[in-house]
């Protein structure tokens, strides 16, 4: 029996370097990762054992980065958004975001609604982007939750009060770095990890297709035997 990758989720980087290597500036690299979004949810959205993909696109930390780095991703997502809402119509994507969003702009938290409110009919594949996402914050808030509501703390419960509710089963990083820079460290226990030299910009379906191929072999044994 195959594994099948339901939930897979991606560490989207190298974005920076690949406009860096082509003499370009870093935000080249980040319009050039959007499009590669795209081709990659398509790709998810037309493989229908893949039931949702989560992408990290900018963490708790990334705020560090340059004042005009950090201003240009917000565009560029407010951008995306709102250009992508027919894409998800017509491929029957639902977009979820995850991660803490009352630090963005008024104006950015609205778009980010409206495109979750547009597309929450949408039954094919669920299309999460990590904002201002980080798995310490997420498992704090989510904790911080049950306590407020007197509820007990068990694995369980925590689970359900995450942002992101269900296990990845495979976890991919681009950009040559091996570290998971606070994603998914909860849902990501028993994932299967896959880390690649390739800079998100250069990211292909025909890439993804090989990872999930060598994922379905991979004997899986949640602490079991086989
Ligand atoms: C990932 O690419 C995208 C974000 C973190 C927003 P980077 O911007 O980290 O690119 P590199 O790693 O510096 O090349
Ligand atoms: C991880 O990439 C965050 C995203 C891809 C959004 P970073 O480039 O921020 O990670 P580090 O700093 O190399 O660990
Ligand atoms: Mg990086």
């Amino acid at each position: 029996m195959s594994n099948i990758a339901k939930h897979v989720a991606i560490i989207m980087d190298g974005n920076g370097r690949w406009a860096q290597e082509r003499g370009q500036k870093r935000v080249k690299g980040h319009e050039m990762g959007a499009e590669v979004v795209r081709n990659i949810t398509t790709y998810c959205s037309d493989h229908k054992e893949i039931r949702r993909l989560t992408l990290y696109a900018f963490s708790t930390e990334n705020w560090k980065r340059p004042r005009l780095e950090v201003e240009f991703l917000m565009q560029l997502l407010e951008r995306y958004l709102k250009n992508e809402l027919s894409e998800y119509l017509k491929n029957d994507v639902r977009f979820e975001p995850i991660g803490d969003l009352s630090r963005f702009s008024n104006s950015l938290q609205k778009t980010i609604h409206n495109i979750e409110e547009k597309t929450a009919h949408c039954d094919g594949l669920v299309q999460r982007l990590a904002l201002n996402y980080g798995s310490q914050d997420e498992i704090v808030r989510a904790v911080n939750t049950l306590i407020d509501a007197g509820k007990s703390v068990t694995e369980e419960s925590i689970s359900e009060a995450l942002d992101c509710t269900c296990e990845v089963d495979l976890l991919i990083r681009t950009g040559g770095d091996h570290r998971l820079s606070n994603f998914l460290l909860w849902q990501a226990a028993y994932a299967e990890l896959f880390f690649t030299d390739t800079l998100w910009p250069d990211f292909t379906p025909e890439e993804l297709e090989k990872i999930i191929t060598s994922f379905m072999t991979v004997e899986r044994r949640f602490g079991g035997l086989k």
